[in-house]
């Protein structure tokens, strides 16, 4: 019997990287959201927001879940109506994909209610009209790597490739979100719309490392690659007390430390579970010193398996 109920998790993700800008992400195991998607007799979507994070749209036309979702809809054309809930677990505007986390699950569940029709890369150019709403781009870089799980490279927007790194996922990654709001809208205005050669060339050999360290697994590595020497200058000045946490990073242990996507989130590298509990408390306690923020600290190895069904029924 075909499905009535299918509720899906979607994780944040952790985009650029350092030097990869729109190109480079990895999917992370906490946090995430989770959409569900219910048979309805009415045709067409209704929606429903349940969860207490702040300023997320809660009608059908403007929350982006709703509006891929709807796209899905239109294009497999179903027979019967469906009901979305999403239940926004992430807060927005925070670097670590949350909008793609939304598009994703609701996406994943939408469509394993209709019956899989789609496979799941074939979602991703829905997702990707999410972002569009959301942040007047079409970046990948969050939606691949939470829809498909991995580490990937958008090799190409036109035509859309993305080619999934084969990983040996042996590094920890701290992620720490302050608490404070920044739009990706915003933030992509500070990005320079032509960069010298000599920062183009730095910033591919990063690029290049980057993925060679992943591939192999390698801290140092990768650790030496996260330099971004064209977006990261700029973005900064959007994150109070960037220098510091990032010093009080590096001092704990990391081996590279960035901005999360376009931040406040930022991100740092680690050998080791143990270590990356130190760079974490480090860099949470430094936000605090030098922003008097308050943040969220979270570590994981990269999350292979992207977004899932959770349950069915
Ligand atoms: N690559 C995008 C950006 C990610 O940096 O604007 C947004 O989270």
């Amino acid at each position: 019997m075909s499905s009535r109920t299918i509720k899906a998790y979607a994780p944040a993700s952790i985009s650029n990287l350092g030097p990869g800008f729109d190109v480079l992400g990895l999917a992370i195991e906490k946090p995430g959201d989770v959409a569900i998607a219910t048979r309805q007799k009415e045709a067409g979507l209704t929606f429903k927001l349940r969860g207490t994070v702040n300023n997320v749209p809660d009608n059908a036309q403007d929350n982006v879940a709703a509006y891929v979702s709807s796209l899905l809809i239109e294009e497999v054309k179903p027979l019967f109506g469906i009901r979305l809930t999403l239940d926004k677990r992430m807060p927005i505007g925070s670097g670590l994909g949350s909008s793609a986390a939304s598009s994703v699950a609701a996406l994943v569940a939408v469509n394993a209610l209709l019956g899989s029709p789609l496979r799941k890369e074939e979602l991703l150019p829905f997702a990707l009209e999410g972002e569009k709403k959301i942040a007047g781009s079409g970046h990948a870089d969050n939606v691949a790597p939470s829809l498909l799980g991995g580490a990937v490279v958008v090799r190409s927007y036109d035509p859309l490739d993305v080619v999934k790194i084969p990983i040996r996922n042996a590094i920890y990654w701290v992620v720490v979100h302050p608490h404070l709001v920044i739009p990706t809208a915003e933030a992509r205005k500070l990005v320079p719309q032509t960069v010298p050669i000599s920062s183009a060339i730095r910033q591919w050999g990063n690029v290049g490392g980057l993925v060679a360290g992943l591939a192999a697994g390698s801290a140092a590595m990768v650790g030496k690659c996260v330099e971004d020497v064209i977006v990261e200058p700029v973005r900064a000045t959007l994150i109070p007390g960037f220098y510091e946490v990032k010093r009080a990073a590096l001092d704990a242990g990391a081996t590279g430390c960035s901005i999360s996507g376009s931040g406040p989130a930022m991100f740092a590298v680690a050998k080791s579970p143990s270590s990356a509990r130190a760079i974490g408390a480090a860099m949470k306690a430094a936000f605090q010193r030098a922003a008097g923020i308050s943040s969220d600290v979270y570590i994981s190895r990269v999350n292979m398996k992207g977004a899932k069904v959770l349950k069915e029924q």
